[in-house]
């Protein structure tokens, strides 16, 4: 089942002489399971492309479709709500609500989409499954790096997104807190489906990826898959409480 489809998508910054073709005509299509990473030097457009895979931004030409349905037209405030309901998003630097505890980070968001009933508990059951029972009252500076982005998954998760997407999310930890980090994102694929889609400089990541698709000049060049998407075990909705996505 294709959960995002672009068509002909295009981005285009500036004008005239500061005019830059940050992607250069992208046809994709991502499946439910699949565990895909985006590669390519630095300035390919993989920042770009996933912005406009997660809504953030709007194509220059071109159209994107999101769980089958077209984000053309679409208001900054639907884009907005789509974003909240349907995706989660894991960043470089963490990005953690510094005053709030782990709990209060992963419950946020669930209430910023609009889901306060029951946020606090669902918080709760979600920071066990990312490895961080017994610091769910820890504030970020009382975490390590590692721990930080696992508070970023959990947050990531608990709104049980469509898609997942990381811009380098190991860029800013050491190697074996990356390799943990990156090893809880494979089996949350592998063992409930959920669907990741990456960035990454980082040949750990390459190694863990079912498929990689290459970006040079803001155009796909090699796409490459190398397992077929995960399956989703249990459709949303129905899992035991406390079991994530
Ligand atoms: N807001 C912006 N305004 C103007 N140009 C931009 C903007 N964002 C990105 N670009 C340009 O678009 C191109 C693609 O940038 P992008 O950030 O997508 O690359 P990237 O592959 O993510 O690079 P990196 O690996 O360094 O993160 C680059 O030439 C960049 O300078
Ligand atoms: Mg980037």
């Amino acid at each position: 089942m294709a959960i995002c489809e672009l068509h002909g998508v295009t981005k285009t910054y500036g004008t005239g002489a500061t005019r830059v073709d940050a992607i250069q005509v992208i046809d994709l299509i991502i499946e439910a399971g699949e565990f895909t990473v985006l590669s390519g030097p630095s300035g390919s457009g993989k920042t770009t492309l996933l912005n406009q895979v997660g809504c953030l931004d709007a194509p220059s030409e071109g159209e994107l479709l999101l769980d089958g349905r077209s984000t053309r037209g679409l208001t900054s405030r639907q884009l907005s709500h789509l974003r909240g309901e349907k995706i989660g998003f894991i960043f470089q630097s963490f990005n953690l609500i510094p005053v709030l505890t782990a709990t209060e980070n992963v419950e946020l968001a669930l209430q910023l989409a609009g889901r306060s009933d029951g946020a606090h508990e669902a918080a709760l059951a979600m920071l066990p499954q990312v490895g961080l029972g017994g610091l769910e009252h820890r504030r970020p500076n009382e975490l390590s790096g590692g721990q930080q982005q696992r508070v970023a998954i959990a947050r990531a998760l608990v709104k049980k997104p469509l898609l997942v997407i990381a811009d380098e999310p190991t860029a800013n930890l050491d190697s074996a807190n990356g390799e943990q980090v990156l090893s809880l994102m494979q089996e949350l694929n592998e063992s409930l489906g959920i669907t990741f889609l990456f960035s990454t400089h980082d040949p750990r990541v390459l190694a863990h990826a079912r498929r990689v698709i290459y970006l040079e000049d803001g155009r796909v060049v090699r796409d490459e898959v190398r397992q077929p998407p995960a399956t989703r075990r249990r459709q949303s909705g129905t899992r035991p409480s406390g079991e994530v996505a």
